[in-house]
């Protein structure tokens, strides 16, 4: 059970929120950049709960400013890109990527161009991705994870359904491990039934317990009757590395959630492969009879493991309400994650760092074991007969 005004802190994203501070320290990929292109050169996006577009103008630059136009509220949607920025349609009002006004037609206005500036926040284009930091200045650096940056495999977008639910919902799932063998038992089952739908495979599991990694990621670790193992760290605050996938779980706003699986697979030879950073992009099938409702108005269709965990996040509730549920020991992976982050929003609210933040561009690649998460991978994948490789790399989380 948590308090109404913890569950609030752990929750909102929006402008002003504590939490939404703690997540704007970070970098977070928003859109695939190709969905921004000569054709259709802007986007509009809502990220923590922000109203933005997404543009790229005639000199091949990308920017990320406040879709309502500064003059009277237009949206920048409509706008017309050109070399120097984007023109609102109403009247003309130009703008750059830094949010500057560098015209005002029909008539020109220098109080307005030197004192007026539009929201615009820093883009990176990087692995097809538009990634976003929303945060204080100065600009940190993207954070040096092995799969993000190691140029030794090949990697590939699996990009799912949006989330009609609260972002940390997901990430208190990366913190269960006890779910695998019950939610998820048709899927691992190695050829098995299980013994009782109730139980699952919950047998299967000897022990888990919970840790924080020294590049603070809070790590869940499996060990099975059978001698085998499993460890999946969250990347804090909002990404799960599970196997060969990081699952990156982008707030909307309080009730929707982005939700992007970056796979990486490294070469067996250490190679390091032409197209590493030029990922395959692979979009998730439907996972609801009518994908534009939530529960009850609309069914889950539980096709794969992450349809299942989408049920179970966007069932809890479009923000759990986390006074009527009962916590048990299996829970305590989900305690820690929510002490673990409240220290955090803590931190930035005293003007700290929060851990995983980098302030060094050179820091040292960030090596989260993502081999031994793929050699997992291949020793389950030859019990998981009959199963997508999607699945199986699902059926870890
Ligand atoms: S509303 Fe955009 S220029 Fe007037
Ligand atoms: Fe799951």
């Amino acid at each position: 059970m948590l308090s109404p005004e913890d569950n609030e802190l752990l929750t909102r994203v929006g402008p002003g929120t504590p939490g939404g501070a703690l997540l704007r320290m970070y970098w977070h990929p928003i859109s695939l950049s190709r969905e921004i292109n000569k054709e259709s050169p802007t986007k509009f996006v809502r990220v923590l709960g922000e109203d933005l577009v997404i543009f790229k103008d005639k000199s091949d630059r990308f920017g990320l400013i406040a879709d309502k136009c500064p003059h009277r509220n237009a949206s920048l949607v409509y706008g017309r890109v050109e070399e120097r920025g984007i023109s609102c349609v109403y009247h003309g009002w130009l703008m750059d990527c830094d949010g500057n006004i560098i015209e005002t037609p029909p008539e020109r206005n220098d109080a307005i161009m030197k004192n007026v500036k539009t929201t615009a926040y820093p883009v990176q284009d990087y692995l097809g991705m538009i990634w976003a930091y929303m945060g204080p200045l100065p600009v940190p650096p993207m954070v040096n994870y092995d799969t993000l940056f190691r140029a030794d495999g090949t990697r590939k977008w699996l990009i799912h359904n949006e989330l009609h639910a609260n972002w940390f919902q997901a990430m208190e799932n990366s913190m269960d491990p006890a779910h695998l063998q019950v939610l998820h038992q048709e899927f691992i089952g190695r050829g098995k039934t299980a013994i009782s739908s109730t139980r699952g495979f919950t047998d299967d599991v000897e022990s888990f317990d919970f840790y924080i990694t020294p590049y603070g990621g809070l790590m869940k670790h499996r060990v099975y009757v059978n001698g085998m193992e499993d460890a999946h760290p969250v990347l804090f605050p909002n990404i799960l590395r599970q196997g060969a996938s990081s699952q990156f779980r982008v707030p909307i706003d309080d009730t929707h959630t982005m939700h992007h699986r970056l796979f990486f697979y490294p070469t067996e030879d250490g190679s390091e492969p032409e197209d590493s950073f030029d990922p395959e992009i692979t979009f998730e099938a439907p996972i609801k009879e009518d994908p534009t409702k939530s529960h009850p108005e609309t069914k889950f269709i539980l096709h794969s493991v992450n349809a299942q965990d989408q049920m179970a996040w966007e069932t809890q509730g479009p923000i759990a309400n986390r006074q009527s549920e009962h916590l048990s020991y299996s829970d305590r992976g989900v305690v820690l994650l929510r002490r673990h982050t409240k220290e955090q929003i803590e931190r930035v609210q005293r003007g700290e760092d929060p851990i995983g933040y980098q302030r060094d561009p050179n820091h040292a690649l960030i090596d989260t074991n993502v081999d031994e998460g793929v050699r997992q991978i291949v020793m389950s994948r030859t019990h998981l007969e009959g199963s997508s490789r999607a699945e199986i790399e699902a059926a870890g989380g």
